[in-house]
């Protein structure tokens, strides 16, 4: 990524959705603010305010030394490598004892920079440490900008579940600016974009059909890329304030997700979290088409945009059985059934269905995955 765009300008030359560079999302904590901050890289300085203690990711560290000098020397800063190994409960519980080493008091604050692991990794510390404390995000991927960020949630890996601990507390700030996109891999702005993809899935077939038309200026135009960010957050956002600890409505943002997940195990993480959703994403289309609840012309319209942005792992491996095995540890399972997200319909909406683990389905599964390497 090297072109960087004001975000005000780009907003206008655009017509995306207008919304302000600050605005507010509400929480059972209160309101808390996203700000579009294009100049948190020139000074970082409001990041001290407070009496910080900084999670940092290591690649940000090692790529922003310069820029941010003052927050990756601060004497609580810790360093994370991001992997999905340790944001596990085991890998937290050093991060715990150094921040109790560091003298954290509950008037100081958390602030992560970095992507999703920093954030669930940050968010957790902060939900579990001395009962509660403040926290302050600075996402630095495509995918904590675009979606991560608002919403609330940690998610915590115990042993080979993913996501299986977490809890529910947003941080007080956050902000995005698209100067960390620079120097993104490939692979990790197609993660972002998957993500993208799946909320405008869930805001129907005529959002989908836009993203779908702009797809090669999400890598070519930062203008465009941002204006999707905006508006994947304003989605996401109708959704997490109508239902904040996922008992309903919100469900339906674990489209691609299940699959996702399953895919992301199965694989031991080969494949980044978005790519993963984006393949889950195909992988329930293809299955609700074969169980004859979605018209198949909805997953013809969708798989070409979806393929294109998992092409560079498609031909990773995965074994079905591991697939199914992580599937029915989903923690959104019944007992007896999977709970799954899937488009249904004449208009493709997004709904739960449950469906029972059976011959039919590995069959489904087996079909998608043999035809992906192809
Ligand atoms: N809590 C939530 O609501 C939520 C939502 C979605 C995903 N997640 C979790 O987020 C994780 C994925 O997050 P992610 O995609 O942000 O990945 P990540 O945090 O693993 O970061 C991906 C890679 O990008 C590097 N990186 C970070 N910022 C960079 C920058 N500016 N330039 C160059 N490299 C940079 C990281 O070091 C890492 O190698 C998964 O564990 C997923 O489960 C959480």
């Amino acid at each position: 990524m090297k072109t960087h765009t004001s975000p005000a300008r780009t907003l206008r030359s655009t017509g995306a959705s207008a919304v302000s560079d600050q605005f507010t999302i509400q929480s059972h904590r209160g309101p808390y603010t996203v700000d579009f901050d294009d100049a948190l890289l020139v000074d970082p300085a409001r990041l001290l305010e407070g009496q910080p203690h900084f999670l940092i990711d290591a690649n940000v560290v090692r790529l922003y030394a310069a820029r941010l000098g003052d927050i990756v020397g601060h004497c609580n800063a810790i360093i994370i490598e991001a992997t999905e190994e340790n944001k596990s409960i085991e890998k937290a519980i050093p991060v715990l004892e150094r921040l109790v080493q560091n003298k954290i008091r509950r008037d100081h604050t958390l602030v992560a920079i970095g992507g999703g692991i920093v954030q669930d990794l940050t968010c957790f510390a902060a939900s579990t440490l001395l009962r509660g404390l403040p926290w302050r995000f600075v996402p630095t991927t495509l995918l904590a900008q675009a979606d991560s960020c608002i919403g609330s949630k940690s998610s915590i890996n115990l042993g080979a579940t993913k996501n299986i601990l977490g809890t529910f507390n947003p941080p007080e700030r956050i902000y995005i600016d698209a100067g960390f996109l620079d120097t993104l891999e490939e692979k990790d702005i197609h993660s972002g974009i998957g993500e993208i993809i799946k909320v405008h899935a869930i805001a129907g077939v005529a959002a989908f059909d836009r993203l779908a038309a702009d797809f090669d200026r999400l890598f070519t135009e930062r203008a465009v890329l941002l204006a999707y960010i905006r508006a994947a957050l304003v989605i996401k956002q109708a959704y997490i304030e109508k239902d904040e600890f996922d008992r309903g409505i919100r469900n339906i943002f674990n489209y691609g997700h299940s699959f996702g997940h399953a895919i992301e195990s199965a694989t031991h993480y080969a494949i980044p979290h978005g790519i993963a959703v984006t393949i889950g994403m195909d992988m329930a289309n293809f299955i609700a088409s074969m169980r004859g609840i979605l018209p198949r012309e909805h997953h013809r319209r969708m798989h070409p945009i979806l393929r294109r942005n998992y092409q560079q792992f498609a031909a990773t491996p995965i074994p079905v059985d591991a697939l199914l095995a992580a599937l029915t540890r989903d923690k959104k399972n019944t007992s007896t059934m999977l709970r799954l997200i899937f488009p249904v319909g004449d208009d493709a909406s997004i709904k739960r269905v449950d469906v029972a683990p059976d011959k039919a389905f590995r069959a489904q599964c087996e079909t998608f995955i043999s035809e992906l390497a192809s």
